[in-house]
């Protein structure tokens, strides 16, 4: 059994899905603690719920973003937590979160990546014009939505579709295949294969 941790800071909806995983036993694994860089959010409530410890670890009373790092890292290390999950987590990470726990972050993005990264990927896909988008599981690297991905879904774009159509639509995949990659974690399946010089990480996923 595998321990995540799980940084939030909005409504939750894909630690809602984690949590579900594993009450229904399609994933082994624990959530040792779920931490927020917002007081409130709808994601604490859910994880308080199903007996989940919480967290609050608020940006603004820190000086910089290595030292919110730090402070973030000591409540993972607190609950034993091996991987950590951004879901839906707003705050770059510094190297300080990296080195604590390198090619152990996994983070769920709303497009295919490489298309789309950063913010409001899902209008950059409807301004775009695409035809598919998706959802891609990676692990974190120092870039914006650069490290090595783990898995991806296609999602059709419609005619007629607006961002929060999309987005809707692009979330019930994220809530299929997050768990699902965890799980692979969780089974010690996923390793990732220094590049050679001038070449990218890459994930290998063992039995696949
Ligand atoms: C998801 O669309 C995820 O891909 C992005 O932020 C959103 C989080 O939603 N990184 P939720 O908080 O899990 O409902």
């Amino acid at each position: 059994m595998i321990t995540l941790g799980v940084l939030v800071s909005g409504t939750g909806t894909n630690l809602q899905a984690i949590l579900d995983a594993i009450a229904s036993r399609k994933l082994d694994a624990r959530v040792g603690v779920v931490v927020s860089n917002v007081p409130g959010a709808k994601a604490l409530q859910r994880a308080q719920e199903a007996g989940v410890k919480t967290a609050v670890v608020d940006h603004r009373q820190y000086s910089d973003r290595r030292a919110f790092d730090a402070a973030v890292v000591e409540a993972l290390r607190a609950h034993g937590v091996e991987l950590v999950v951004l879901a839906g987590f707003m705050r770059l990470v510094t190297d300080v979160l990296l080195h604590a726990y390198p090619m152990r972050i996994v983070n769920v993005h709303p497009a295919l990546l490489p298309a789309f990264p950063g913010l409001h990927a899902q209008r950059q896909a409807i301004d775009y014009g695409v035809r598919v988008s998706g959802v891609t599981v990676h692990l974190v690297d120092a870039g914006t939505d650069s490290g090595p991905i783990v898995a991806q879904a296609a999602v059709p774009v419609h005619e007629g579709d607006d961002e929060e159509s999309l987005r809707k639509r692009i979330l019930q995949e994220e809530h299929a295949l997050l768990p699902r990659v965890l799980q692979w974690f969780a089974e010690g399946r996923v390793a990732v294969e220094p590049g050679s010089p001038g070449q990218r990480a890459r994930v290998r996923i063992a039995g696949s």
